[in-house]
C-alpha cells in the first residue's frame, strides 16, 4: 500500500467520523432552536389574548354597563374579543389559530372538537396541570399547539353563564337558553388554545443543516487535494526518483544525474546526503578499478 492511500484511507475516516458527529449534534442543536422559537411565539401568541381579555374586560366593559341592558354587545365579552382578534391576525398569518376551546359554549364556533376535548378532559382530571403542549398534523402541515384551561375563578362570571334565569335577558335574545349554562364556580369548562405552524423554522433550520454540512464537505474535498498534491510534489515523487537514483548507482551507473531537490526540508537533506554518499562511493569504486 503507498503512502498516498495510507494518508488517503485515515484522512477519510476521520472525516466520516468528524462529519458523522458534527451532523448529529449540528442538527439535534437547530433542531432544539426551531422548536423553541416556535414554542415562543405560541406563548407570545397566548400572552396576546390573555391581553386583549384583560383589555376588554377592564377598559371597554365598564363603559357599556348601561347599553348592554338594551342590547347585548358581543364586543364587550373578552372570550369574544380575543377570539376576533386572534382571528383577524389569522388574514395575514393564515396558519396561526386561536381558540377558547369550551365543552358547553355560549356561541357554538368555540365548541371544542375531539382533539380539544381531550385536552379540556385531562385539564379536568388534573388540576395542576397548566400547560400541555403538543404537535399535530392539520391539513396545511404540521402544527405545534400550546394549550391552557379555563376555569371559573370568579363569581362574577357566572351571572351570564349559571342559568338563564340570572342571564341579562339582552342576551338571552341573542343566544338563547340552550348552550352555555350550568358553568360552576372553580370549574374547568374549557381551554385556550393557540396553534402554530412548525414547517417555517423547521424548514429553514434543515436549510442551515444542509449549508453548513456541504461548507464542511467542501473544506474536507479542498483539504484532500493540498494534502495529496503536497505529498505526490514534495516527498512521494522526490523518493521515488531518489529510489531510482540508488538502483542505478547499485548497478555501477554513475551517468544518471545528481538528485535535485532545491528545497531545505528532510527529502532535501536526504538528497543531499544521497549525493555525498553516492560521489564517495564513486571515488572508492575509481580508486579501486585505479
Ligand atoms: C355579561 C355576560 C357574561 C359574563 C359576565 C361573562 N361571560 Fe363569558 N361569554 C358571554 C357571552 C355572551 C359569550 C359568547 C361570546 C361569543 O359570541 O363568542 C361568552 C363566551 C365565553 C367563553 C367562550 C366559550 C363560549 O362560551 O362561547 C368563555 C371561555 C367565557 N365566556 C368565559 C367567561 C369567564 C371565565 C367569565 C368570568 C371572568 C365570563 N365568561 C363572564 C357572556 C358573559
Amino acid at each position: 500500500m503507498g503512502l498516498r492511500l495510507k494518508f488517503n484511507l485515515v484522512l477519510t475516516g476521520v472525516f466520516l467520523a468528524g462529519f458523522a458527529i458534527a451532523g448529529w449534534t449540528s442538527y439535534e442543536l437547530l433542531q432544539r432552536n426551531a422548536r423553541e422559537e416556535i414554542l415562543r411565539h405560541a406563548r407570545m401568541m397566548m400572552e396576546m389574548a390573555l391581553s386583549i381579555r384583560g383589555y376588554t374586560s377592564t377598559q371597554v366593559r365598564p363603559h357599556l354597563q348601561a347599553q348592554l341592558v338594551q342590547t347585548f354587545l358581543p364586543q364587550s365579552v373578552p372570550a369574544y374579543a380575543a377570539t376576533e382578534m386572534m382571528g383577524d391576525l389569522r388574514k395575514k398569518y393564515t396558519d396561526y389559530g386561536y381558540k377558547e376551546a369550551t365543552l358547553n359554549p355560549t356561541n357554538p364556533r368555540n365548541r371544542a372538537t375531539d382533539w380539544e376535548t381531550d385536552i379540556v378532559t385531562s385539564f379536568r382530571n388534573n388540576s395542576a396541570n397548566r400547560e400541555i403542549i403538543g404537535e399535530r398534523d392539520t391539513p396545511t402541515g404540521r402544527s405545534l399547539f400550546v394549550a391552557r384551561p379555563i376555569q371559573i375563578a370568579d363569581s362574577g362570571c357566572l351571572v351570564c353563564h349559571s342559568t338563564p334565569a340570572e342571564a341579562p335577558k339582552s342576551m338571552l335574545a341573542l343566544y338563547g337558553e340552550a348552550n352555555g349554562f350550568g358553568w360552576k364556580m372553580n370549574e374547568i369548562i374549557g381551554a385556550q388554545v393557540v396553534s402554530v405552524p412548525t414547517s417555517l423554522p423547521i424548514e429553514s433550520a434543515n436549510r442551515a443543516f444542509v449549508t453548513f454540512m456541504t461548507s464542511l464537505a467542501v473544506v474536507f474535498v479542498l483539504v484532500f487535494i493540498a494534502l495529496n498534491v503536497m505529498l505526490s510534489r514534495m516527498i512521494v515523487r522526490p523518493i521515488q526518483s531518489m529510489a531510482r537514483a540508488a538502483d542505478a548507482v547499485s548497478i555501477g551507473n554513475f551517468e544518471i544525474a545528481e538528485f535535485e531537490s532545491g528545497t531545505k526540508d528532510e527529502i532535501g537533506v536526504l538528497g543531499a546526503s544521497f549525493n555525498r554518499m553516492r560521489r564517495s562511493l564513486q571515488k572508492a569504486m575509481r580508486m579501486l578499478e585505479g
